[in-house]
């Protein structure tokens, strides 16, 4: 199983922006590829996605990330064993060099990590969760899926970027899904009902209509779930590093102190039935944040994305000063499956909960699928039930539950 060639390719994103494959190919013949998706709500202590910053694509292009996989992260792990992924991460990491993997991209590293752990379980002829999980004891994840978006992700019509449901039975993933489809559904005949139009999705496939406020969007979302008779808590994504500034949240026109904000929160959560909120306050504001954790952590998940961006220092901190109890996963935060299965592991054994999540800007690859499967994390959060980049993720899921978990175990 040694690793024979390594080759990339500028693939284009959900949004239609640039974005890279790698496709490794084995001694024994095997070929496999990965794709690397992209943030656009993206937290200031990610890895680096390395851009052209050329005329071509206003500056998006990766033709320098394919460089650098075909010319120098490529040959670096050469005749390497596909099975030593630790092995093979820490070369990728050394050839770069920084701590943020600046030099190189963290989207060229992750493209080669990725696709890598695939040719290596083709070559194994097991499915890629039973290769990813090692020791792990895996686990079908229940989705977080987004219905009405808002923030970056909806052209700023409020500043709440996800409003989402979590189901709470214990349901197989296909009587999960299509009570989320009829939530979905219902949602869209509420908004037409009122006299909203909707013209399309927004980025994750959720509605972003033009509502007045984003407490109007979690009771609508309250009143569709009742609506279609499904048994869901709310799940939210706040997204507050996009409205905060010196100091403060600026929500409806109002300037809020991180005490506010918690305050506000406190309220809906019984009044909506929620169970988790995600980055609730900005990812510099630890103080803010230990306070939040103080007071609500006990009730809902406090889930940290921009807050943790799947850094182990970034967790450890907020593990040793009591700041949130839930991390938020993404693989191109920080660049390689071994450093993303390391704040995995360490999130479980601290009793945080882990959340695998996608990007904004996806593509089709269902790795992420995967990988949720192999961490026995028990939550994912892809986006809506509309866009095959989501679906991508979801038609893995069910694949898997049907076909490959029973039988494994
Ligand atoms: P992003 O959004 O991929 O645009 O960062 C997802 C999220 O904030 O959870
Ligand atoms: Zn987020």
């Amino acid at each position: 199983m040694k690793i024979q060639q390594i080759r990339a390719l500028e693939i284009l994103d959900s949004r239609g922006k640039p974005t890279l494959q790698a496709e490794v190919r084995l001694s024994d013949g095997t070929r496999a590829v990965a794709q690397v998706p992209s943030g656009a709500s993206t937290g200031r202590h990610e890895a680096l996605e390395l851009r052209d910053g050329e005329a071509r694509y206003a500056g998006q292009g990766v033709r320098q990330a394919v460089r650098n996989v075909e010319e120098t992260l490529g040959p670096a792990v050469l005749q390497m064993n596909a099975a030593d992924q630790a092995g093979i991460d820490r070369r990728l990491r050394e050839t770069d060099g920084t701590p943020d993997k600046s030099r190189l991209g963290a989207n060229a590293i992750l493209a080669i990590s990725c696709a890598v752990a695939r040719a290596a379980a083709m070559s194994r002829g097991i499915p890629l969760w039973r290769h990813l999980a090692g020791d792990r004891t895996p686990l079908l994840p229940v989705p977080m899926v987004n219905i009405l978006s808002g923030g970056l992700h909806a052209g700023r019509n409020l500043e709440f970027q996800d409003f989402l449901v979590l189901p709470r039975g214990v349901d197989g993933l296909g009587d999960m899904l299509e009570a989320i489809v009829r939530v979905h559904a219902t949602t869209a005949k509420l908004l037409h009902s009122r006299g909203y139009t909707l013209t399309g999705v927004a980025d994750e496939g959720g509605w972003g209509p033009r509502l007045e406020s984003n407490e109007q969007a979690v009771a609508l979302l309250r009143e569709a779930i009742e609506e279609a008779n499904a048994d869901m808590d709310i799940a939210l994504d706040v997204a507050s590093t996009h409205f905060h500034e010196d100091g403060f949240y600026t929500l409806e026109g109002r300037k809020r102190t991180a005490a506010e904000m918690t305050s506000v929160l406190e309220e809906w959560i019984p009044r909506y039935g929620i169970a988790s909120i995600e980055d609730a306050l900005a990812e510099d504001d630890w103080e803010g944040w230990r306070t939040l954790t103080a007071r609500l952590g006990k009730s809902v998940a406090l889930v940290g994305d921009d807050l943790f961006v799947t850094n182990i220092d970034r967790l450890n901190r907020g593990i040793e000063t009591g700041v949130a109890n839930a991390v938020l996963v993404k693989m191109n935060q920080i660049g390689t499956l071994t450093e993303t299965f390391g704040v995995i592991d360490r999130a479980c054994e601290a009793g945080y909960t882990a959340v695998i999540s996608a990007r904004s800007g996806e593509t089709e690859d269902s790795f992420l699928a995967d990988l949720a499967v192999a961490s026995g994390a028990g939550r994912i959060k892809i986006g809506s039930i509309t866009r095959s980049e989501r679906l991508a993720k979801y038609n893995r899921l069910l694949e898997i539950e049907k076909w490959e978990l029973p039988k494994a175990d």
